[in-house]
């Protein structure tokens, strides 16, 4: 099936924030648009704030202002859904209210051609559900745009219990033809992105609710050493804790509480408490005039390292070895359990047990462990954890290895699989999840996180890149040092493990 002729007519109901967005991205793409909005001057008011984008990308030299013009020309308000009658596809975009969506439907279905396609762009609602009062729910879809419209690529085309496959198709090319990056998802809880994200939010407040790092560290361990844009605390503020605590509460009501998906009572202290993030003035951080911006702690001083004895081999952070060499350290490499030794001190990268656990149970003396980095060849900020029974001065030696090599360090308290192994494990794990309950494809998953959520690697590629054994592992010590069905690993990656590893062998 193609995509929509350019002379199809669009129109999208609901002149809000993502209304105006998406009649925009209509438009551009050289349909013409109609635009429908119950409250009065809403749609005049979207018209204008769109022909203010336009201005601004002619002013910046994105568009020939006779495209500019020839855009808002194309776009037109109707006052009442009787103009829908010549619609070849209506998106809409009203409140997030299933009643009301359900009502809105029957009443365009009235009014459209019956071979008109009818879509939502609901962030939550089921597209199922809102689908089943109509006559033809086969023409219904989901097609669920980010904000801003214009600017974020990804769209999700969602196809419920009725929708059929022309209906997804159509849109899925219609979307791509208007410019974007479009995934196919089943009609399931957050659909892809507000699914698989959500590990990102509630393993950041879990270690922050443990006391392992403060905020303004963590957030730089997950930027600077994870690779990711925004720091969670620092997204959560953005969104705004109403809005995230919102979403999770959805997800995990949907999935009847699955603890994979449990709010996390911290935020829910800052939503009491009206702290919502940069729109009320503060949130995690505090963003009045003159505040001061906490910066992340950075770990003590130790001496120079001059020698390392790499036992085995260490997995992703081999190009460490490399880059201590060319930096002068001395290395001898033995055989062994992925251990490098150094006066005062045995680092290895976290496999999901403590750093306590890992040195009574492998008996190791002065154990640091270092998190999982996006790419050791690219230094950032590492966070190091150490034993109990490790001296004081192990910390002190271990960032000093780190920082021969130009990463800046940071020591949080000895928490299971660190900051970003544990939150790429998770996020890999919910990825995986989706794949194992046929929500989408690992391709359109790891495209969604990527052109949704910015990720610096989709999360099922990173998996596989770190071996599907490794991420196993990780969750399987998660699980069991906190005894809590949360970190169950994904029955997908146990068979990605497994098939991976006889590959190998
Ligand atoms: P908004 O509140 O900015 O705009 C909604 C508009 O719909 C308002 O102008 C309102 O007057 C109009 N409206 C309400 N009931 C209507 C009806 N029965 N008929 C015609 N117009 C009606 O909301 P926003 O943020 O644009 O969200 C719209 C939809 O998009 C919701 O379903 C939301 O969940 C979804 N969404 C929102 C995103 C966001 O970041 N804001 C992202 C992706 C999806």
């Amino acid at each position: 099936m193609n995509a929509l002729a350019r002379t199809a007519q669009i129109a999208v109901i609901g002149a809000g924030a993502m209304g105006a967005g998406i009649a925009q991205v209509a438009a551009q793409a050289g349909h013409s648009v109609l635009l429908f909005d119950v409250r009065e001057g809403a749609a005049l008011a979207a018209m204008d704030r769109i022909g203010q984008n336009l201005d601004k990308l002619v002013a910046k030299g994105r568009l020939a202002e006779e495209a500019a013009k020839q855009i808002q020309g194309a776009m037109r308000v109707i006052d009442t859904l009787d103009g829908l009658a010549d619609a070849d596809l209506v998106i809409e975009a009203i409140v997030e209210d299933i009643q009301a969506k359900r009502d809105l439907f029957v009443e365009v279905e009235k009014r459209v051609r019956p071979e008109a396609l009818l879509a939502t762009n609901t962030s939550s609602v089921s597209v199922t559900a809102i689908a089943a009062p109509l006559k033809h729910p086969e023409r219904f879809a989901g097609l669920h745009f980010f904000n801003p419209a214009p600017l974020m690529a990804l769209v999700e085309v969602i196809a419920g219990l009725a929708t059929s496959p022309q209906t997804r198709q159509c849109l899925f090319e219609t979307a791509r033809a208007w410019g974007k990056e479009p995934v196919q998802a089943r009609s399931t809880p957050g659909f892809i992105v507000n699914r698989v994200a959500r590990p990102f939010y509630a393993e950041a407040l879990r270690l922050l609710e443990e006391g392992v790092a403060d905020v303004a560290t963590l957030d730089a361990l997950v930027r600077e050493g994870g690779g990711f844009r925004m720091g969670p605390f620092e997204l959560m503020d953005l969104i705004g804790h109403d809005v995230n605590a919102a979403v999770t509460r959805s997800v995990f009501e949907s999935y009847f509480q699955d603890p994979r998906f449990k709010p996390s009572l911290l935020q829910q202290e800052l939503v009491a408490a009206g702290r919502l993030g940069r729109k009320s003035g503060r949130g995690f951080y505090d963003y009045t005039d003159g505040a001061i911006r906490p910066v992340a702690q950075e770990a003590p001083d130790g001496p120079q390292p001059v020698s390392v004895c790499v036992e085995g081999d260490m997995g992703p952070a081999e190009v460490l070895v490399e880059a201590l060499q060319r930096a002068g350290v001395n290395v001898e490499r033995l055989p062994g359990a992925g251990l490098m030794r150094l006066a005062g001190a045995t680092l290895a990268l976290t496999e999901g047990r403590s750093a306590t656990a890992r040195s009574a149970e492998d008996d190791v003396q002065d154990l640091v462990l270092f998190d999982l980095a996006l790419d050791y060849a690219k230094p950032g900020r590492i966070a190091l954890a150490k034993a109990d029974q490790a001296s004081n001065s192990a910390i002190g030696a271990a960032a000093q290895l780190f920082r021969q090599v130009g990463w800046s360090v940071s020591v949080v308290d000895d928490s299971p699989a660190l900051v970003v192994m544990r939150t790429v494990a998770m996020l890999a794990n919910e990825a995986a999840d989706a794949v194992l309950q046929g929500v989408a494809c690992p391709e359109d998953i790891d495209r969604a996180m990527c052109f949704g959520t910015n990720y610096p690697r989709g999360p099922l590629a990173w998996a596989q890149g770190l071996g599907a054994h490794r991420v196993l592992q990780v969750l399987a010590n998660l699980q069991s040092h906190y005894g809590d069905d949360r970190y169950r690993p994904s029955a997908w990656l146990r068979r990605r493990a497994i098939s991976q590893q006889s590959l190998l062998s």
